[in-house]
């Protein structure tokens, strides 16, 4: 029965373990850049035995970040750092991934300590921002610009020489996010999209930009490197995104090379009852896997290392990604390896006792 520290291969990356850190903004970036925060942070969760380290979203635009502190790929000069990173991860014998995004209507935000849901003012240091349609996220939010057909194709295009500098930087993953209310998910959703031309309207229309983008980016992202969507299965609204659009999403998706569904939810609508609690989202993984034979990943309040096995061993999903529990305890993996009784070795560095002639302790080569 495949478990939690089961190799996953997707493509030509195989990861060590099914376990992901989840992308988690580190608003730590000063005009885009990664920098020493990012080096330790994704750094210790490597050591800590995730499989897989996603990055944080990274802007593919300097208008599509979430906040002016948002890590950003949209220049050639984000590289050099990126790459450090990545070459870090690798090293520990994890894979980096890397969330390429665009918030839309959602940019130009304060960092969340500031709670406060606006949007910030150009004296503030924010900037004009775009959507599908002029519809604000909330009150105090700005109304967004409605994108024209070639602003969307200049989104598209973003998208493409992002995943083009992510390989430059040594990312062996790239995941597009059309989740959590950020551009792409407002392009999906008819809360946010009322458009009237043919990125607006039908399903077909509504998707029809995330899927010209998984086009675009497959056509240059290597054959042998896996693509992920990370959704928002459900608005949790009524007239929303829901479930059976995504399901046929997905099938449609997964023709055009996706190779795995991250399922997550929410972010359309800030008043939306989310009904929380212990994997409250891994459901809908275990039905887009079950109903459209692609793979998935559960995210969203996985915190204990049974929890996590069972969702793999019960095929409910073939990955899981932890978000906050990684962030109380980045060496959760090698924890969670004990408890379920499997052998991981612990960076060589930190090994005191190791065995004699037991080669999983030896540093590496
Ligand atoms: C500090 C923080 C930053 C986040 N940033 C992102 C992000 O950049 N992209 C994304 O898709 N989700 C982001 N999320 C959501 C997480 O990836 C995850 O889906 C969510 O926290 C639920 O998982 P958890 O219960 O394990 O924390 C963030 C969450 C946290 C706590």
């Amino acid at each position: 029965m495949t478990h939690l520290f089961e190799p996953l291969t997707l493509r030509g990356i195989t990861l060590k373990n099914r376990i992901a850190v989840s992308p988690m903004c580190q608003y730590s970036s000063v005009d885009g850049f990664a920098n020493d925060w990012h080096l330790v942070h994704y750094g210790s969760r490597a050591a800590g035995g995730a499989g897989l380290v996603l990055t944080e979203a990274a802007a593919v635009t300097p208008q599509g970040r979430i906040s002016p502190l948002d890590l950003g790929i949209w220049s050639d000069d984000h590289v050099e750092f990126l790459a450090r990173i990545t070459h870090f991860i690798n090293q520990r014998g994890s894979v980096a991934g890397i969330q390429l995004a665009h918030a839309g209507r959602k940019a130009s935000s304060p960092p969340p300590w500031e709670n406060r849901s606006v949007t910030l003012t150009e004296a503030e240091g924010g900037w004009p921002i775009v959507a599908p349609s002029s519809i604000p996220f909330d009150d105090g939010c700005i109304v967004p610009a409605e994108l024209g057909e070639d602003g969307i194709r200049d989104i598209s295009k973003a998208f493409v020489e992002a995943a083009r500098r992510s390989l430059l930087a040594g990312f062996g993953i790239v995941e597009i996010h059309a989740a959590h209310g950020y551009l792409l998910h407002q392009f999906l959703s008819p809360l946010s999209n009322r458009r009237t031309d043919q990125y607006g309207g039908s399903f077909e229309n509504r998707t029809r930009l995330l899927k010209e983008i998984v086009i675009a980016v497959r056509a240059i992202w290597p054959e042998n490197l896996p693509l992920l969507v990370r959704i928002s299965a459900t608005d949790w609204v009524e007239g929303g995104w829901n479930i059976a659009q995504s399901l046929e999403l997905v099938r449609q998706l997964l023709p055009l090379g996706v190779d795995l569904i991250d399922c997550s939810s929410g972010g359309s609508d800030p008043h939306a009852r989310i009904p929380l609690g212990a994997g409250y989202q891994t459901g809908f993984a275990e039905q887009i896997r079950r109903e459209t034979g692609g793979k998935s990943g559960a995210v969203g309040m996985i915190t204990s290392p049974v929890q996590a096995d069972h969702i793999i061993r019960s095929g409910q999903a073939d990955l899981v990604l932890l978000a906050r529990e990684l962030l109380r305890d980045p060496y959760w993996p090698l924890r969670a390896a004990r408890e379920l009784g499997q052998t991981t070795p612990w960076p060589a560095q930190y090994v005191r006792s190791a065995p004699a002639n037991t080669p999983a302790y030896l540093p590496e080569k």
